[in-house]
């Protein structure tokens, strides 16, 4: 079982869209995959077509193992298209404070992932868009990192400042890795989105960067907005076509 947190502090870098449409295409490749919400904005948990907040969520399995009972994660598990997800609810932006000062904090998501032991082969980790107790217990929890940037800016501020927070993380989780970028909301005929990626290939290994680039494509949002996956909604579509190809290139990159 291989962990990887989608993660970046950017908001609307894609980090929802690629966390459940990489995971629905490693579904149709015959993969068995868990999505994670850790995002109290709970858009993964929405994207997948819950439309109330559930009351059991992945911050009541945190709360009751932060506060010294075995949790399960799998007791709040739902199963949507195919897809098991741990929901999220608003209520997981209270962790920030009632976990702070809890000990161990920074673990509690890695004993609950150890418990699953090798229940699946990926979990993915929708992370929100801040560097607080929730990115750093996913981080802590995964084998790998995935980095979305949105190519239409310049993202790459924002790289450099995670990778400051990642010098303490790797205190705790001497095996986390970049498993890669990936340049979302991606046209080829902008010069701008091009530089992104010639930038980034300046500073980082060509394998650290995901050749595969998810194009701009309404159809991504309408899907998230009806609740479903790609290949649910339009299995035609350019988005579908592109996540398709960045599964292939997660399981060779991954093996
Ligand atoms: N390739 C794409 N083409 C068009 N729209 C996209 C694409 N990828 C994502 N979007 C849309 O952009 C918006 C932001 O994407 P998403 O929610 O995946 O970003 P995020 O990084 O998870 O944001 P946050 O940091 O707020 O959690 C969403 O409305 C989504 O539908
Ligand atoms: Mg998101």
């Amino acid at each position: 079982m291989k962990v990887i947190s989608i993660a970046i502090q950017k908001g609307g870098s894609g980090k929802t869209t690629t966390a459940v449409n990489l995971a629905a295409a490693l579904r149709d490749a015959e993969k068995k995959v868990l999505l994670i919400d850790f995002d109290p904005q709970s858009n993964l948990t929405q994207s997948l077509g819950i439309k109330k907040e559930p009351a059991a969520n992945v911050y009541t399995v945190l709360r009751k193992e932060a506060f010294g009972e075995q949790a399960d994660l799998l007791e709040v598990k739902q199963v949507l298209h195919g897809l098991d997800l741990i929901p999220a609810a608003l209520e997981l932006a209270d962790a920030e404070l009632e976990l702070a000062s809890v000990y161990g904090r920074e673990q509690i998501a890695a004993q609950l992932l150890q418990r699953l032991e090798n229940a699946y082969d990926y979990v993915f980790i929708d992370c929100p868009p801040s560097f607080g107790i929730l990115t750093v217990n996913a981080l802590v929890a995964s084998d790998y990192y995935l980095m979305p940037l949105q190519a239409e800016f310049l993202p790459l501020n924002g790289v450099r400042s995670f990778e400051r927070h990642l010098e303490r993380i790797k205190k705790l989780n001497k095996h986390l890795r970049l498993l890669g970028f990936v340049l979302t909301k991606f046209n080829n005929r902008l010069s701008m989105n091009r530089s992104v990626e010639e930038q980034l290939l300046e500073k980082y290994d060509a394998t650290q960067v995901f050749r595969t680039h998810i194009r701009t494509n309404i159809k991504l949002a309408a899907a998230q907005e009806q609740g479903m996956d790609i290949f649910s909604f339009d299995p035609y579509s350019n988005g579908a076509a592109d996540y398709k190809a960045l599964a292939a290139e997660f399981l060779e990159k991954i093996k």
